[in-house]
């Protein structure tokens, strides 16, 4: 089992302060909105599953403890509360998804009292997270239908444990192998500039005892030609209705080599990852963060500190660029707006 990520505890939300590892395990008890949303901002919780899931126990966290009058007033302080908290990262959409999530929860109920409601927020927030549960499992399920035995697998960035409520979307994929005796290999893309690849994939794969190499981001293209790669899997922030996937900057640099070197290259998401309201990656907001990310590598000056720097956090990967899209229904292939709506679309 995997250490949580995030849980319910104490009346506060419990995380594993990411920015620390691998150094240190550090778990942050948060009790208030604004902490939980610095915490999602700062990437001490990050990954898009369990954003959504801080999000929606932030939301909770916001209602709770101001007294509110009527149901007029619960309204807009719900709505102040979930605008908030949308402005912390814009990117994966799991972030508005969990939180249109509570709203509608609590629309439903509209005119109870105000204990009742935020019992019933409670309990909506524990069901998405126990639901990011079920899903990591189903995802691993479909997902390790794609891995072979002796597979030597690329990943980037950190879709495991500590990106969502159990063990992951691509990295549960490679647990769920283990688990089927496959003898599996995996190369971790070290992911500047925050590095959540050598940080948190190489400890969380060696923590279950998983053969893991790590690279940097720039290696990829030679071990590919080298031969040592034979399947990329990542995960995703955001998958517009045509398929392409917004997902860590790098993602799309692996796209493009996978396709040159005749790879495949499958994403791993839950179904809340899309956004039908996007035709296409074009229109999925990419987040900019701060420079310093760059010029430094964790606090070491390592570029002229008035240099100009673009740091985007992900890139959009186009869907003709993907093999498959694994998710908890099923795997997808190209045309995946028609494969999406077989599986259900967005019920
Ligand atoms: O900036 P981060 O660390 O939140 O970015 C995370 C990723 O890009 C992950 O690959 C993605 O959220 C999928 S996590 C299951």
């Amino acid at each position: 089992m995997p250490i949580p990520t995030l849980e319910w505890k104490r009346n506060s939300l419990r995380i594993i302060d990411q920015t620390k590892l691998p150094a240190q395990l550090v778990y942050l008890e948060l009790d208030n909105l604004q902490s939980v949303w610095r915490a999602i901002k700062n990437l001490q919780v990050r990954g898009a599953p369990a954003i959504g899931i801080a999000a929606a126990f932030a939301v909770v966290l916001g209602i709770r403890d101001v007294r509110l009058k009527s149901f007029s007033q619960f309204e807009n302080r719900l709505k102040r509360v979930t605008e908030y908290l949308r402005q912390a990262r814009p990117t994966a959409v799991n972030l508005f998804w969990a939180l249109e999530r509570m709203e509608r929860a609590v629309r439903l109920h509209a005119h109870k009292s105000q204990a009742f409601l935020n019992r019933l927020l409670l309990k909506e927030a524990q069901k998405i997270l126990q639901e990011d549960k079920d899903i990591c499992r189903s995802l691993a399920r479909f997902g390790s239908k794609l891995i072979k035995d002796k597979d030597i697998i690329l990943t980037h960035c950190n879709a495991g444990a500590l990106a969502t409520a159990d063990f992951g979307t691509a990295l549960g994929v490679i647990y769920q192998a283990r688990l089927q005796g496959k003898r599996i290999k995996v190369y971790a893309d070290e992911t500047r500039p925050v590095l959540q690849g050598a940080r948190l994939t190489c400890w969380e794969l060696l923590q279950h005892k998983v053969d893991v190499t790590l690279i940097c981001d720039n290696m990829a293209a030679e071990l590919m030609k080298e031969g040592k790669i034979n399947k990329i899997f990542v995960g995703a922030d955001r998958i517009a209705a045509n398929g392409d996937t917004a997902n860590k900057i790098g993602t799309y640099n692996l796209a493009v080599l996978a396709c040159f070197h005749r790879l495949p290259f499958y994403v791993v998401a839950p179904v809340s990852s899309f956004d039908l309201r996007l035709r296409t990656g074009k229109d999925i907001p990419i987040e900019q963060r701060d420079p310093q990310e760059v010029r430094s590598v964790f606090g070491r000056q390592v570029a002229p500190a008035n240099v100009k720097v673009y740091n985007p956090a992900f890139d959009v990967t186009p869907q003709h660029l993907i093999s498959a899209i694994v998710t908890e229904r099923g795997i997808l292939r190209r045309p995946y707006k028609k494969s999406f709506k077989k599986i259900g679309g967005l019920k």
